[in-house]
């Protein structure tokens, strides 16, 4: 990484080399161009069915959420804040950080959100992510309140993550593997113990066959339904050679432009799944709204 924004990753497979720095201001100022909006998104949605899932889940008020592949754990920080993404884009915009800079501000950050704390309804976040440096700056600004540095597209969740697995209620999930995961959320089942299997909350790109993960419902006996109230915009294409790679992909997939893309937008279908022996409780209607 240099100090010049050039530098920066314009394509979805190329942002591997900004997951995992002492910064999370390189992850947050190339996507800021793309508008990215998920984690506000599910931030949004988490707090609008937090009684409903706690209720029907029994769950005494309080939520066990597990935001799988969170990074440097966006959700956390907005359902803790009172700040927006537009805000976090504007705040790791300021600098104009390089890897001898290390944590030279991860202080200044903690400062800035603590100043903006709030007290909201009973969350508790654990988050799961192969990068271990970004999980150890969300768990130091109090984003996360357990971390779990593991790869569970290739192992079975430590004893830990079980643990915690087998209290959670929601797995939340955005931006992470692609067509990897069915994988990771079939180990994540696995590892919750089935006494109270989880539900998830996840979106779906467009430009991924997710036919994997359908059966993989169909086997759990689980019931997938669209918590938003419609297509939710995702992020712009950085650049016109991403935007053509995703077309690409759609297109390949049987999908019309138009039903995946809107205002230069790639779409998500935001999407609850719960086994079918909670579904109806409560009904969908409950549940779903305008989150964006
Ligand atoms: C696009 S980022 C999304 C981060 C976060 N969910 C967000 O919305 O800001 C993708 C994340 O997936 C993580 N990741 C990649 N492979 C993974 C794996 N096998 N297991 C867990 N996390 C993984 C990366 O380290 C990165 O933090």
């Amino acid at each position: 990484m240099t100090d010049s924004n050039d530098s920066l990753p314009r394509h979805k497979d190329d942002f591997g080399r900004v997951y995992d720095l002492e910064d999370p201001s390189p992850y947050f100022t190339a996507l800021r161009p793309s508008d990215y909006r998920m984690p506000e998104v599910l931030a949004r949605a988490l707090k609008a069915v937090h009684g409903p899932v706690s209720a029907a889940r029994g769950a005494g008020g309080g939520l066990r959420v597990l935001d799988f592949a969170c990074g440097y754990g966006a959700i956390g920080a907005l359902l803790r804040h009172d700040v927006s993404m537009t805000d976090i884009y504007a705040r790791y915009a300021e600098r104009q950080w390089r890897p001898s800079d290390a944590r030279r501000y991860w202080s200044a950050d903690a400062a800035f959100f603590a100043a903006r704390r709030e007290a909201w309804a009973d969350f508790e976040i654990g988050g799961t992510d192969i990068a271990g440096v970004a999980l150890e700056y969300a768990a130091a600004l109090g984003f996360l309140d357990r971390t779990f540095h593991e790869n569970v597209v290739e192992d079975a969740p430590s004893g830990e993550l079980k643990r915690f697995l087998h209290g959670v209620d929601l797995i939340v999930e955005s931006g992470s593997l692609g067509d990897l995961l069915p994988g990771a959320f079939e180990r994540i089942l696995d590892g919750s113990g089935g006494a109270a299997p989880p539900w998830f909350i996840y979106c779906p790109r467009p430009d991924v066959d997710w036919a994997p993960l359908a059966t993989l419902w169909a086997e759990r006996g689980y019931r997938t339904e669209s918590l938003g109230a419609g297509p939710i915009r995702y992020r712009k294409a950085l650049a016109s050679a991403e935007l053509a790679d995703m077309l690409r992909v759609t297109r390949a997939l049987g999908k019309p432009d138009e039903a995946v893309m809107r205002e230069g937008y790639l779409l998500v279908d935001m999407t609850l799944a719960r086994p079918e022996a909670d579904a109806g409780n409560p009904p969908i209607e409950r549940l779903r709204g305008r989150y964006d």
